[in-house]
């Protein structure tokens, strides 16, 4: 893509912009080095209209040292408090988190925090389940597939622009059988609600999930990041949340998916990070947005689907006999 093309939808970024290291009123693009807490300070109140987010999770990380969740959660309840009072009333957040595991057992930290954004008057208006097709294998218990976003609002009155999310319907020629709209189509023209679980699966895109894998190995946007937001699940959350030219929050910026999901639609864009490695990154993958060099999925490309003739799809010749016992033995069963 030539610069000209990434620029031509873009009014608020006509040219590559600079890039604040501080907030100042005027910048749209702002990437602080330092902690979350020492940003927020510097912010005013009622400012911010998303704040999106996928925080430390305390599970020892390389960028993070493992402390008691009690700990970890005393320290996030404060940096949330300092959100709250920057987010406009019209604003919401997506708090996007997985588990803590210790010594096997599992703590879904979304419960964790539910309280503590409760406690701060927030309303929760879906607890979005992303599910993807792939993680590490677990052994003694089932292999863990999702993760979840809490999306708050602020207020009762806050920003949800549906239609600029919507995704095809399975059955668009689907018509009222009853009641004065009978005869009529059911759906909507411009396709139905994504839902609260976003897939990674092709099946479901053809029934019309947006499809939206984790940044592993083969991913387009993989960076050396451990845990990289996938820069279409940040763009979803900014088309249905915020208008153009709004302020795009991530106090945990990593390598700045947030903040290439919101200059690409022509949102404002501010993010934290207190890894100087991953400041780099983001600030180098930014520039090459403007470029039009960043390699990036695009938004609604379905998830490649085994043939069944791949190496990988085939069962491994040394397992053959056995599966086609455990096949017999469940037709036996069957009969
Ligand atoms: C789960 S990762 C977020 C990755 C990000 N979503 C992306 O796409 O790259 C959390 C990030 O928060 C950073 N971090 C942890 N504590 C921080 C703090 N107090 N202030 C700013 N950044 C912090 C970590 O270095 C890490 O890069």
């Amino acid at each position: 893509m030539s610069v000209s093309s990434a620029m031509s939808h873009l009014p608020l970024f006509e040219t590559a912009k600079d890039i604040a290291t501080h907030f100042e009123p005027s910048a749209e693009i702002v990437l602080y080095h330092g902690d979350a807490s020492e940003l927020i300070s510097t912010l005013p109140d009622d400012f911010v209209k998303l704040i999106v987010t996928s925080p430390p999770y305390n599970l020892g990380k390389v960028y993070e040292s493992r402390i008691p969740i009690e700990e970890y959660l005393e320290t996030q309840a404060q940096t949330i408090a300092e959100l709250v009072r920057v987010l406009r009333p019209d604003g919401s957040i997506c708090w996007q988190v997985g588990n803590f595991v210790k010594d096997g057992e599992v703590y879904p930290l979304d419960i964790h925090y539910y309280p503590i954004f409760k406690s701060l008057g927030l309303f929760l208006r879906n607890r979005i389940i992303w599910h993807f097709g792939h993680g590490l294998h677990a052994s003694k218990r089932f292999s863990g597939r999702y993760e979840t976003i809490l999306w708050f609002t602020k207020s009762e009155d806050y920003t949800f622009n549906l239609d600029a999310v919507r995704v095809p319907s399975k059955y668009p020629g689907k018509r009222h059988y009853k009641g004065p709209n009978k005869g009529k189509p059911s759906g909507n023209p411009k396709g139905k609600n994504p839902s609260d679980v976003w897939e990674g699966l092709v099946k479901e895109w053809e029934e019309g999930f947006w499809n939206i894998p984790n940044v592993k190995s083969n991913h387009p946007e993989k960076t050396i990041h451990p845990c990289q937001f996938p820069v279409e699940l940040v763009e979803r959350c900014i088309l249905a949340l915020t208008c153009e030219e709004d302020w795009v929050f991530d106090p945990y910026a990593g390598v700045g998916s947030a903040l290439i999901a919101a200059i690409k639609h022509n949102r404002r864009a501010m993010g934290s990070e207190k890894e100087c490695v991953y400041v780099d990154i983001a600030r180098e993958r930014i520039v090459s947005y403007f470029n039009g060099t960043l390699r990036l999925r695009p938004m609604g490309k379905p998830v490649y689907q085994p043939t069944g003739s791949e190496k990988v799809s085939q069962i491994p010749p040394e397992w053959e006999n056995a599966t086609q016992r455990r096949l017999l033995e469940k037709k036996e069963e069957y009969e």
